[in-house]
């Protein structure tokens, strides 16, 4: 099974093509969207008409809970919450519907998934420090945890009781470790590189990496 995994496309839907676009050279079976479909970008429908079409599995992000009216948004910063007000006016009913039902989580064999960390993911706390890994590797009942959120690409391993980031952006499951890897964030980069970041596991091949998809060279300012 291959998995074609991304996450905070936030209503960039030229970014989403790209990552799609991508993905269609990959033979992907099974997508898998880890939050923030929408917020600060210009196309939040167009994007979750797009991505509900791929039947793709989808979980919440707290931008989507923000404008489903299911998160107190009220520790946004001014720009996020003025996103999150225009945005509630481009969605249709059924649209916030959708979003108000997202999970929290996602687990299968292969693995778990969640937008923030393991540990209370309705808080979307971020992956910052080894301390936050750690807690969430202490509660994964799966090898591998795709996270977002942070909008920045990474690939972090415990093995034994030692804790790394990993240089680089590919790896290969090993059965001694397991591994957080944050698939970084579609629509609004956040890591100095502004092309669109996503992931592909090949759960046979034990397998997978992050790649800046050699797509989106001059990402759209977000507009509100
Ligand atoms: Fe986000």
């Amino acid at each position: 099974m291959r998995y074609g995994i991304f996450s905070d496309v936030h209503g960039n839907w030229e970014a989403l093509q790209e990552v799609l676009q991508f993905y269609r050279t990959e033979g992907i079976h099974d997508y898998i969207c880890l939050g923030d479909i929408v917020g600060y970008g210009a196309n939040p429908k167009e994007c979750l008409d797009q991505i509900r079409g791929l039947n793709a599995v989808c979980i919440a992000g707290n931008h989507d809970w923000a404008v489903s009216g299911r998160l107190n948004y009220d520790v946004f910063h001014q720009s996020a919450k003025e996103a999150v007000d225009w945005t509630r006016g481009k969605l249709a009913s059924e649209d916030m519907a959708f979003l108000n039902r997202l999970p929290l989580m996602f687990k299968n064999d292969d693995f778990v998934a969640v937008h923030g960390t393991l540990s209370e993911p309705e808080n979307f706390h971020y992956m910052i420090y080894m301390s936050d890994a750690r807690e969430t590797f202490h509660l994964m009942e799966r090898q591998v945890c795709f996270v977002g959120h942070s909008h920045v690409p990474q690939i972090i391993i415990q093995h034994g009781e030692k804790v790394v980031c990993s240089t680089k952006m590919n790896a290969d499951i090993s059965p001694a470790d397991q591994y957080i890897v944050n698939v970084g964030s579609v629509g609004q980069p956040r890591d100095g590189n502004p092309k669109a970041s996503c992931c592909v596991y090949d759960a046979a091949a034990h397998a997978l990496h992050i790649t800046d998809s050699r797509m989106m060279l001059n990402p759209p300012t977000p507009r509100f």
